[in-house]
């Protein structure tokens, strides 16, 4: 194994100290390595569009302060714990902030974000994994490094390098929650799927990844723009508008013939949608239904259909990490280009509001990451 980097006594990181209040940068000791975990220095940390309402008070998954607030990221292994057997220092990896209880896996939180406040969850973010990935370093589980082929994808393609940026593969980390959904309902190539709504972050990423899959999507949406940029991206995607209207939006998904499946990616502004109603009711006997979207409140689901259409629904929070290290062969192999993927904004440490009235405003398959 090559040799761990010296680790500097303090590093600068985002701190929120209180909840809901402002986040300050701040020079605290560099985590260490410890059993079962690697550190990383940070090289890219994502942004979301709802990072900011996770930490101003008004996002109702809570965590306990202080912490360090993060999220996924791409970063280089700067140490790792004694029992590491694979993992070597300087590797690129991503890091999935998806971290699950060692001792059961049906405990789960997202580093940096929220506990969901589950006791379990709870323990494990306000206590060996209360610092995320906004610092120049972070301490991060072993089995939480996904690996990645810095030659083939940063590589220049004249010497077979896929010629990405570094910000570019954090889109990954958008692409692996539609790519979770659309694998735990078994999608297959051939297949037609509906996303509805699919301009979002997360689900315009799952319109890209279900074509890489093989499926045939018919993307819904209420942006005229951002949908007709999805039709350009392949021959392979539809749209359909999002109207309010059950009876309008069913007609068009009808143009389209036998639907095998149906992804919702719904934020909780979405809850009164149509679609929900008009993808399912449109699913052919036997479709699959997965709901990953955040709404808030109970939904009315069209009861019927389920029933006699023998329908599967099923949901889905993340990922496996079967799926990141198959989505990133998927990326390494070209199967999944990472091409369409722009940097919004790539932001320092103390740039910390701007980044996020950025990502709050991000187009579609933007990127926008902080780095220490
Ligand atoms: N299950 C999981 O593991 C998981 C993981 C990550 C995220 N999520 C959930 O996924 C949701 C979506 O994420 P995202 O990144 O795609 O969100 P986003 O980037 O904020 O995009 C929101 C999308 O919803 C549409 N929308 C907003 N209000 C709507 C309304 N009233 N009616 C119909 N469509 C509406 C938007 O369309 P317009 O462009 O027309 O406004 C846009 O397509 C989040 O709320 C999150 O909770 C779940």
């Amino acid at each position: 194994m090559s040799a761990q980097q010296a680790l500097p006594a303090t590093h600068r990181a985002l701190v929120q100290r209180d909840y809901g209040k402002p986040l300050v940068v701040e020079d605290i000791p560099t985590p260490q390595p410890v059993p079962g975990s690697a550190v990383l220095r940070v090289e890219a940390a994502a942004v979301v569009s709802y990072q900011k309402l996770a930490y101003n008070g008004t996002w109702p998954n809570r965590y306990l302060t202080p912490i360090v607030p993060g999220s996924w990221a791409i970063g280089r292994v700067a140490a790792v714990g004694p029992d590491a057997v694979s993992l070597q220092s300087g590797a690129l990896v991503l890091f999935s902030n998806f971290i699950h209880a060692r001792d059961d896996p049906s405990i789960a939180f997202l580093s940096g974000f929220a506990d969901f406040a589950q006791p379990g969850s709870r323990k494990l973010m306000s206590g060996e994994w209360r610092e995320s990935t906004y610092g120049q370093y972070a301490k991060v589980p072993l089995e939480n490094c996904f690996p990645l082929d810095e030659a083939r994808l940063c590589g220049s393609p004249d010497s077979g390098g896929l010629g990405y940026k570094i910000e570019q593969l954090m889109w990954a980390g958008l692409a692996l929650v539609g790519y979770g959904g659309l694998r735990s309902i078994e999608v297959k190539a051939g297949e037609t799927v509906v996303i509805a709504p699919a301009t979002g972050g997360f689900s315009g990423a799952a319109a890209v990844v279900a074509v890489a899959m093989g499926a045939r999507v018919i993307a819904m949406g209420r942006n005229k723009d951002t949908m007709k940029y999805l039709e350009g991206l392949s021959p392979r995607i539809h749209t359909v508008p999002m109207t309010g209207n059950e009876e309008e939006e069913m007609k068009e998904l009808a143009r389209f013939g036998c639907i095998d499946a149906f992804l919702d990616l719904s934020p909780a502004a979405a809850t009164e949608s149509a679609h929900l109603k008009s993808a399912i009711k449109s699913l052919r006997a036997g479709g699959r239904v997965s709901l990953m979207g955040g709404l808030l409140g109970d939904s009315v689901f069209p009861y019927r259909s389920v029933v006699h259409k023998s329908l599967t629904v099923k949901g889905q929070w993340m990922y496996s990490p079967e799926d990141a290290r198959d989505m990133i062969k998927m990326i390494e192999n070209g199967i999944l280009s990472l091409n369409h993927v722009s940097v919004a904004g790539k932001f320092s440490l103390e740039q910390w509001e701007q980044a996020f009235e950025v990502a709050a405003g991000m187009k579609f398959n933007d990127v926008t990451v902080l780095s220490g």
